[in-house]
């Protein structure tokens, strides 16, 4: 069984004071009440330490947006998985839409970062979607393939359990515009196969797909109802701890069924 993930992200949002409110309001939220799922929030490399801190002694955990390949050295404005890992952080975003439009980043550069977070055994969520004129096309799957293939062929099958990928259409990121559930589905169960394809069932039964592009309490439970939707990379609905905690609410619900 897969667990749901409502992971969090922060994107160039709350520096260490804002941070540290909204994590403390999130705690608040769930104090003596259970969560059976995993719950991720990634804030902005500066607020991380603080955001730690908040939820030592919770099931919340704490990630990272970004990470570089190399251990340490001479690259000016990176951070090292080691670093994460100093921080006790368990997963980091990698290769999110607005990482390859505004920073360039390539399927070659993202797919070394996650052989790279693999291998040190943390969990990289791996973001894959098409734009909007993609999808128009019909071209969708081909270029979440694309984006895939590589990946798939530099890291091993028995990664499966750490590997998380984030199926995010780029035309819903931000936007209020959701795939509908039946679009979400496709696209995860092409994922799921394609993983199938090239490494096995198996390894492909384990790992993770989340959903993300505007998820909200109102669209969440129909997209996480749906059989390969095993979570949400939320933008927006993360920066109010009554959304996201919203959100927790219905994949708690949602795994009881
Ligand atoms: P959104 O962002 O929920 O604000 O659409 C999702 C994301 O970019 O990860």
């Amino acid at each position: 069984m897969r667990k749901t993930l409502i992971a969090g992200n922060w994107k160039m949002n709350a520096g260490p004071t804002e941070a540290k409110v909204l994590a403390d309001e999130m705690v608040a939220k769930w104090e003596g009440k259970e969560f059976s799922q995993e719950a991720l929030i990634c804030p902005p490399f500066v607020s991380l330490p603080f955001v730690v801190k908040s939820f030592r002694d919770t099931f919340f955990k704490a990630g990272a947006q970004n990470v570089y390949t190399e251990n340490n050295g001479a690259y000016t404005g990176e951070i090292s998985v080691s670093m994460l890992k100093e921080l006790t952080c368990e997963y980091v975003i990698l290769g999110h839409s607005e990482r390859r439009e505004y920073f360039n980043e390539t399927d070659d550069f993202i797919a070394k970062k996650v052989r790279k977070v693999l291998n040190e055994g943390m969990k990289p969520i791996l973001c894959v979607g098409e734009k909007f004129d993609q999808r128009q096309q019909g071209d969708q799957k081909a270029v979440v393939q694309k984006q895939l293939s590589n990946i798939l062929s530099l890291v091993n099958e028995s990664h499966a359990e750490n590997f998380v990928v984030a199926y995010e259409p780029v035309w819903a990121i931000g936007t209020g515009e959701t795939a509908t559930p039946e679009q979400a589905q496709e696209m995860h169960q092409f994922i799921r196969s394609f993983i199938s394809n090239k490494w096995s069932d198996e390894a492909a039964d384990k790992v993770r797909i989340l959903y993300g592009g505007s998820m909200k309490p109102a669209n969440a439970e129909e997209l996480l109802s749906q059989n390969d939707v095993d979570g949400g990379l939320i933008g927006g609905a993360s920066l109010k701890a009554d959304s996201f905690s919203e959100i927790m609410s219905i994949a708690e619900k949602l795994s009881k069924n």
